[in-house]
């Protein structure tokens, strides 16, 4: 067994979405450095552009910026056939975009709630059903990994993100069923679920990081980036063949208590 082989990447493409900073970039430098080619899928065009050309001048690796709003299935289609005209072929795709708005519930407006919907769900579904398309149209099969959240199984306070919660468990269970519906086209489609972790998306929330280390097992930090790079390392290599329909919940011990 060629244990370092198992976890190569080397010969394998996909995109990112959300690839521009946070969770998205550290996980696209990662597989960069691993030998993936790899598309920054962002709405933040020129970010993404900077972030890539980073990470290329970084990694000696293939990397390019594709602008795309995962909101708007439109969008989403363009980014696809730009990425077919690029890549050719897909062998993973990170569904990683998420945004969050934190009205409470008897306040948000029906434009808000949508909007984290459109992102976070429909956003996500999208983007792996036009990965998942091109795994078939190409008969490569592939790995679909989506960032959900533990929120997904905690409702986090004292933020009022209802709504958000709402869709991280949506993606988990919808990672199931399209597990189930795309496992004979040798497509795996597993979701990783984050604790806390250091990113510009709760940059404007860092007074409450006590309040979360707090309802920590003691002696616990909150998560960076970094420390969810062995996951998605995981299932985008060949190490993860046998895991399909499964989420793994990456959180310092957050959910345990
Ligand atoms: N940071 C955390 O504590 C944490 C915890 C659990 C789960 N997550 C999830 O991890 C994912 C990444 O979070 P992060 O902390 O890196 O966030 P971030 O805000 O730092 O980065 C998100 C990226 O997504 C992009 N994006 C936003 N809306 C988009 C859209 N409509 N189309 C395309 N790109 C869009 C942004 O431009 C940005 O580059 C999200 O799904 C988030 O819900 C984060």
């Amino acid at each position: 067994m060629d244990v370092k082989k198992l976890f190569s990447l080397e010969g394998k493409k996909g995109f990112i979405t959300g690839g521009a900073q946070g969770i998205g970039r550290t996980i696209a430098q990662a597989f960069a450095e691993l030998g993936a080619e790899v598309a920054i899928v962002d709405i933040n065009a020129q970010k993404a552009q900077e972030t890539a050309a980073q990470i290329a001048a970084a990694t000696g690796g293939r990397v390019l910026a594709l602008p795309c709003d995962v909101a708007d299935p439109a969008s989403v289609g363009q980014m696809i056939e730009q990425y077919e005209k690029d890549f050719t072929t897909i062998n993973f795709a990170v569904n990683n975009a998420g945004i969050f708005t934190g009205d409470a519930a008897l306040d948000i407006s029906p434009a808000a709630f949508k909007s984290v919907i459109d992102v976070n769900l429909t956003g996500m579904f999208f983007t792996a059903q036009a990965a998942a398309r091109l795994m078939v149209k190409h008969k490569t099969g592939g790995s679909i990994i989506s960032t959900a959240s533990m929120s997904a199984h905690i409702i986090n306070v004292p933020q009022t993100i209802a709504n958000y919660c709402a869709t991280k468990a949506a993606v988990v269970h919808l990672s199931k069923g399209l597990a189930v519906e795309w496992a004979k086209y040798n497509i795996r489609v597993n979701c990783i679920s984050p604790g806390y972790i250091q990113t510009e998306l709760i940059a404007s929330l860092k007074d409450l990081l006590p309040i979360w280390s707090a309802k920590m097992p003691e002696g616990s930090r909150l998560g960076y980036p970094e420390d969810l790079i062995g996951a998605f390392v995981y299932f985008a290599s060949d190490a993860s063949l046998f895991a399909n329909g499964t989420e793994l919940v990456i959180d310092g011990g957050y959910t345990i208590l």
